[in-house]
């Protein structure tokens, strides 16, 4: 068969890849540590999965309004009042399937053909190829020092008269980074005087780590909802562990919302109703399993950060905050694809190459799994990368070859 062009130009999603390649080994018998991963491994909480349970009893599960049940959208009000501190109406929120297509919606109702979509290297895998089957072109913007964040200048240099959205992530993945609120503020006013779109994709909300509360795009504009050309996106995958149930949310202008909303219409209709009912119940419920979540993942980063300390050689800023570490190889190999293999052939630890996030010579490793995984993950790149020998492995454990 043949496919259309911009079927060709699309590569299927390489962290989803790394996800079945992981299962597939484990269901083969090999003692995979998967450090790819993008999901928190806790329950959801007993709420949601009570209230999918009873609504699934009823029998009654039916198509939903394209922007999500009434009591979805009053959930999402409820969160952006707590959480943002900003009042706004149904008309300003919209449920989908997952954060993703919350993002990919509102770039199809704000990205013309050949318009730019701006965002920092290092990126979250899906931005470029999601601005491509919005007909947009993807304009990354690395920092010269390497480090996660490139200077306000940076940006701006980036910024055309073709920008037509600036796409952000924070606490970010790859990199574990929370944006300084200095710089946020710089570029959502800079984005503002301009009549430039800021996406802020805040799916690892309330993940950031050691008290420290990110500053976030609603703080750095005065502007109404309405008038603010700001969209936000976030949902229930990370924040409330409950992947599967594929809801997000987008918070925005009535003007855009409805855009969005007409065409998630067509798309895919309103998300599950079962998912939506669950979602409600998450928000609104008992809220200590995402501080309980916190918890257990700073004891992961705090015990990884140390494990890789112990490689010479081996660099990695300690992540502010979501489930991953963007940590610096390059002093063992600049082809991050090669090195990701080479871990994966020799030790069975699945890692995201850097160069997937816009960075080459870095691996991305995911801490969300059980800390037993964790550790034992380090300790096999550990031994990989040690030229003098390394710790021995443990009796009954399959041998590994350097
Ligand atoms: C930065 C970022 N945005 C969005 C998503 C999508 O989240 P959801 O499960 O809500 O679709 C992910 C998932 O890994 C992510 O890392």
């Amino acid at each position: 068969m043949s496919f259309s062009k911009l079927a060709n130009s699309i590569g299927a999603s390489v962290t989803l890849k790394l996800n079945s390649e992981a299962a597939r080994m484990r269901a083969a018998g090999d003692p995979v540590i998967h450090l790819g991963g993008g999901e928190p491994k806790s329950l959801a909480p007993g709420a949601a999965i009570a209230a999918g349970i009873s609504m699934l009893k009823t029998g009654e599960i039916r198509y939903t309004p394209a922007a999500g049940t009434p009591a979805m959208r009053d959930a999402i009000i409820a969160y952006t009042e707590k959480f943002y501190g900003r009042k706004v109406e149904r008309t300003n929120v919209m449920a989908s399937a997952g954060a993703k297509q919350a993002i990919m919606v509102a770039l199809l109702a704000l990205v013309d053909p050949g318009d730019e979509v701006v965002f920092p290297v290092p990126y979250w895998v899906s931005y470029p190829d999601m601005t491509r089957l919005a007909g947009g072109v993807p304009v990354p913007v690395p920092a010269a020092d390497s480090s996660f964040q490139p200077t306000l200048d940076e940006m701006t240099a980036a910024i055309t008269s073709r920008t037509r959205v600036v796409l952000l992530n924070s606490p970010n993945n790859p990199s574990g980074k929370v944006f300084d609120g200095d710089w946020l503020r710089g570029l959502v006013r800079y984005c503002e005087e301009r009549d430039i779109n800021v996406m802020m994709d805040d799916i690892y909300h309330r993940l950031d780590f050691d008290g420290r509360k990110a500053v976030h795009c609603y703080d750095c504009t005065d502007r109404s909802v309405d008038d603010a050309k700001l969209v936000v996106l976030n949902g229930v995958s990370k924040q409330y562990a409950m992947t599967g149930f594929r809801i997000g949310w987008a918070v925005g202008p009535q003007d855009l919302i409805k855009a969005m909303a007409n065409i998630q219409s067509h798309q895919s209709g309103g998300p599950c109703s079962l998912s939506q009912a669950a979602a409600v119940a998450a928000i609104e419920g008992a809220q200590g399993s995402v501080g309980e979540l916190r918890k257990v993942l700073e004891r992961a980063r705090d015990e990884l950060m140390n494990l890789l300390g112990e490689i010479p050689g081996l660099k990695a800023d300690t992540p502010e905050g979501t489930f991953y570490c963007f940590a610096d190889f390059r002093a063992f190999d600049t082809d991050s694809t090669r090195l990701a293999a080479r871990l994966l052939e020799k030790v069975q630890v699945v890692t995201v190459p850097g160069i997937e996030f816009g960075m080459e010579g870095f691996l991305r490793l995911s801490y969300c799994g059980p800390l037993e995984d964790v550790r034992e993950g380090a300790r096999r790149i550990k031994w990989l990368l040690d030229e003098n020998g390394g710790p021995e492995l443990r009796a009954g454990e399959k041998v590994f070859t350097r």
